[in-house]
């Protein structure tokens, strides 16, 4: 696989999602927590896409700020909460500790990485790496 196309998975990952018609509150909560994750993740993309100027401090910025939104992920899911628009599988409580697991290690990688950035060319494994960590829970949590 190129790395073109790599990296256009990723981002078709984490681009278009609608939560028009959620009724349930704390599933809206906790879909907005992700939308915050896939926003940050969407301005780093499109530097690394050569879609937008290189600019460390946003990029960093960004990387803070996804650590931040992850810590709070354990929180967001802690209720069992449904919706039929709700993409949760409920694996997530019943195997909560690895799943708050896949949590720590996106704000764990986050957190490092954050204030590392210093290049255009650094863009293209952190958003691997990136997409890595929110598929590590994904192919196990989300339908
Ligand atoms: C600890 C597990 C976990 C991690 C890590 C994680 N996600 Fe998620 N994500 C979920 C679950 C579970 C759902 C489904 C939530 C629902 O529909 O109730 C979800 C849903 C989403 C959605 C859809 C939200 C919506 O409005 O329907 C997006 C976008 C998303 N995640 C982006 C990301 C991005 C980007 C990352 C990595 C930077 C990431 N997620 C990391 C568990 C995780």
């Amino acid at each position: 696989m190129t790395k073109r196309i790599a990296m256009a998975l990723i981002l078709a990952g984490t681009a278009a999602f609608a939560h028009g018609g959620v009724q349930n509150p704390d599933v809206k909560t906790r879909m907005m927590g992700m939308g915050d994750l896939a926003r940050q993740m969407k301005l780093i993309g499109g530097m690394a896409k050569g879609e937008a100027a290189f600019d460390a401090e946003a990029v960093n910025t960004a990387l803070a700020r996804m650590s931040e939104a992850a810590s709070e992920i354990p929180s967001l899911f802690e209720t069992p909460a449904e919706d039929p628009q709700s993409e949760a599988l409920p694996v997530i409580w019943e195997e909560f500790a690895g799943f708050t697991t896949r949590a720590s290690e996106l704000e764990a990688l986050t957190a490092e990485l954050a204030g590392s950035v210093t290049s255009e060319a650094e863009l293209r494994p952190v958003m691997q790496q990136l997409g890595k960590a929110c598929r590590a829970c994904h192919a196990t949590f989300r339908e």
